[in-house]
């Protein structure tokens, strides 16, 4: 594994509206790997210091969250859910969801597997006293909310259809503002051609990104997802829509304001602020080396910085690095000057920003949703 640090930036950027733009490069530091070799750890000399969870029957953790008021981890794993004490993971509440018998019933006679017909959880967000979890429920997602202090005890359950994916495979990301929103990416249906970043819940109208538009998503796997400012963010890896010569995946940070409230007419359910760019992980040279494809992140809010874990596409040379992006580069990038593509057959042209000085809640949403 290469680690870099580097400040990387962007090149590419699609506004949504059919605008879609390439963002060149603000300003590039070099990257800098300064040792050699890495210290490899073995698992065994790091055990004395390690707590284990498990519990019978339970599989596939695949969420993670943390309880600030009662100071409780809790987890996600197929058909679980558990409160475990933070110091030594022991455990606190453990709460079965499973699928019903009907629900299964239809999604096997659907061709899917017994493996596949599950109640796998891909949605845990605190928020306030309460839990809101999804699950996929065997093709059939369901979202619940749960007093923290008591995860049997649920308040309400609502349809998981685009808060969470229909299938275990799929990845997706959602968070919850303080206000209430809950902002998914997510496939919104059951084969999993109609990937959205949806708003739902909470006082603002829903939006999404537009349907069937590859400009602004295009096959993408998300990866998470932030709430900053007046902003969210979303990282995802997709496949390149500007990459003429062949199949190639890009990574990518968009955004949305949190005030967008929709444009008009029939773009009243979509979002009118959605921009994204690349993510440029790269070892810099003449042809440089790309880290394409974003696995994971981590956002450290004190120095708005954004790590994140790459690797090379999968018929590439199999390596990864990690690299780290400044949030107000990020910014700047979208601030920066666009690309434009007349016509799927068209080059790629610079174009001005339309919005260079960009402010959410500042524009008027009919006429920029009319570009
Ligand atoms: C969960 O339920 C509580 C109490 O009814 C409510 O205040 C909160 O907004 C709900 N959360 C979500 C995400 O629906
Ligand atoms: C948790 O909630 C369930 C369902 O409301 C209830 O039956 C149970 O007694 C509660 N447990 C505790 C420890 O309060
Ligand atoms: C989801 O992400 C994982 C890890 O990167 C990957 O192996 C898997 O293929 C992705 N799922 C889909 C449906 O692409
Ligand atoms: C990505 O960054 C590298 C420097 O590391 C630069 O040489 C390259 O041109 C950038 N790629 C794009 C597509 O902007
Ligand atoms: C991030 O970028 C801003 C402006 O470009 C700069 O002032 C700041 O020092 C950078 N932060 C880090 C941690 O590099
Ligand atoms: C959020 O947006 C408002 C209105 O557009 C603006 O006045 C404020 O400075 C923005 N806040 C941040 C942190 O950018």
């Amino acid at each position: 594994m290469t680690t870099m640090k580097g400040s990387c930036l962007f090149s590419l950027l699609l506004a949504g509206l059919g605008v879609l733009g390439i963002l060149e490069p603000t300003t590039t530091e070099d990257m800098h790997c300064h040792r050699a070799e890495h210290p490899i750890i073995a698992y065994k000399e790091i055990a004395p210091w390690l707590h284990v969870f498990k519990a019978k029957d339970a599989v596939d953790f695949s969420q993670l969250t943390f309880d600030p008021g009662q100071k409780e981890l809790i987890a996600g794993a197929r058909n679980y859910l558990f409160r475990l004490n933070l110091e030594d993971l022991s455990l606190i509440q453990a709460v079965e969801w499973q699928c019903d018998e009907a629900t299964k019933r239809a999604c096997y006679s659907k061709g899917k597997s017994k493996e596949e017909c599950q109640n796998y959880i891909r949605v845990l967000l605190v928020g306030g006293k309460h839990l809101f979890t999804c699950g996929t429920n065997a093709f059939t997602p369901i979202c619940t909310n749960r007093t923290l202090t008591n995860l049997t005890e649920i308040h309400d359950q609502i349809s998981g259809m685009a808060r969470c994916p229909y299938s275990p495979q799929h990845n997706s990301t959602a968070l919850l503002t303080s206000s209430g929103e809950l902002y998914a990416a997510t496939a919104m249906d059951f084969p999993g051609r109609d990937p959205a970043i949806y708003r739902s819940l909470g006082a603002l109208p829903p939006l999404r990104t537009a349907q069937y538009n590859s400009k602004w998503l295009n096959e993408p796997n998300f990866v998470s997802s932030y709430d900053i400012g007046n902003f969210t963010y979303f990282f995802f890896r997709e496949n390149a829509v500007e990459h003429d010569c062949g199949k190639t995946v890009f990574s990518r940070a968009a955004r949305v304001c949190k005030n967008d409230i929709g444009g008009k007419f029939v773009l009243e359910d979509t979002w009118t602020t959605f921009m994204k760019a690349r993510l440029n992980c790269s070892r810099p040279g003449e042809i440089p080396f790309y880290y394409n494809e974003l696995q994971s992140t981590f956002f450290l809010p004190e120095l708005d910085l954004i790590y994140g874990i790459f690797t090379t596409n999968v018929n590439s040379i199999a390596a990864s690095a990690v690299c780290v992006f400044n949030l107000s580069a990020i910014t700047q990038a979208f601030n920066g000057p666009f690309k434009y593509q007349e016509n799927s057959r068209s080059a790629w042209l610079p174009y001005p920003n339309p919005n260079p000085n960009f402010q959410c809640g500042t524009m008027d949403q009919g006429l920029y949703a009319n570009l």
